[in-house]
C-alpha cells in the first residue's frame, strides 16, 4: 500500500487546462488500477504558500543549529517543514504543472522553495552537492501550448527543465516525465495531440 503525492501546480477549470486533464486523467486511471493505495492531493494554489522569506529561511538556519527562533520565525519553518515532511514520506509524487511565460506558476516555485532544505533534501560535500532524497517514484506531466523540444525553442523552455533540475539536485535523477506540447501552436492538430496524451497518461497512470 503506497502513500502517493498528487501535486497540481494550476486552478483553471479542466476544459481550459491541459494540465488539469492530464492530472486527472493520471489521477483517476491510477485510482482505478491502485484502489488500496493512500492517495493525497496537493493543490497548489488552494494551498497556504507564502513566499520564501527572511523569517522561514532564518527560522529554518535556526531549527537546524538548535537556536532558538521569533515566532514568526518558527511559524514559517514550521510551515515549511510540513510541506517538506509531506514531500519525503511519499513513496510516489505526480506533479502536474505547466508551461506558462517560459517558466513554471509562483506557487510551484514557491512549493520547490520550501523543498530545498541544505541537509534535509541534499548536502554540500568537497565532490560537490549531493541529493539525499532516494527511493521516491516520480513522474512529471506538462502541458505546454508551443513546441520547446527542439532548439532553437529547447534554450527558452524553463518549466520542465527548471523542475527536473531541482529535482536532480535533490537525489530524483530519474522521473518520468510526460509532455503535451504543440496544442496551441498547431491548432488543426490540437485535438489529436492532447487526445494522444491523454492516452499516454492512463497508460502511465495504469503501469505507475
Ligand atoms: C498565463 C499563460 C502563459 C502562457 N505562456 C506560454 C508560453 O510562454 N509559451 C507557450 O508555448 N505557451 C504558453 N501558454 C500556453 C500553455 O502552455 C498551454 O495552455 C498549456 O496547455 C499549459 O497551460 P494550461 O494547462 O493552463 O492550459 C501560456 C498559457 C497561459 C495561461
Amino acid at each position: 500500500m503506497a502513500q502517493v503525492l498528487f501535486i497540481k501546480a494550476n486552478n483553471r477549470p479542466s476544459e481550459q487546462s491541459v494540465t488539469v486533464q492530464l492530472y486527472e486523467q493520471f489521477l483517476n486511471a491510477y485510482k482505478a488500477s491502485n484502489p488500496d493505495d493512500i492517495v493525497t492531493e496537493l493543490n497548489l494554489f488552494e494551498a497556504d504558500l507564502p513566499y520564501f522569506d527572511n523569517d522561514m529561511m532564518n527560522g529554518l538556519f535556526k531549527l537546524g543549529k538548535g537556536i532558538e527562533t521569533t515566532p514568526a520565525e518558527q511559524k514559517a519553518a514550521d510551515l515549511s517543514n510540513t510541506y517538506l515532511d509531506q514531500f519525503l514520506g511519499a513513496d510516489k509524487i505526480v506533479l502536474a504543472f505547466p508551461l506558462w511565460n517560459f517558466t513554471i506558476p509562483a506557487q510551484l516555485l514557491t512549493y520547490l522553495f520550501y523543498l530545498l532544505q541544505s541537509g534535509k533534501t541534499f548536502k554540500y560535500t568537497a565532490e560537490g552537492p549531493v541529493g539525499l532524497v532516494k527511493d521516491k517514484k516520480v513522474i512529471l506531466l506538462q502541458a505546454r501550448g508551443g513546441m520547446y523540444s527542439e532548439q532553437p525553442m529547447a534554450a527558452m523552455e524553463m518549466s520542465l527543465n527548471y523542475v527536473k533540475t531541482i529535482l536532480a539536485f535533490i537525489g530524483i535523477d530519474n522521473p518520468e516525465v510526460l509532455v503535451v506540447e504543440g496544442h496551441n501552436q498547431l491548432p488543426d492538430q490540437a485535438q489529436t495531440i492532447v487526445g494522444e496524451g491523454l492516452k499516454k497518461a492512463q497508460e502511465l497512470a495504469a503501469a505507475f
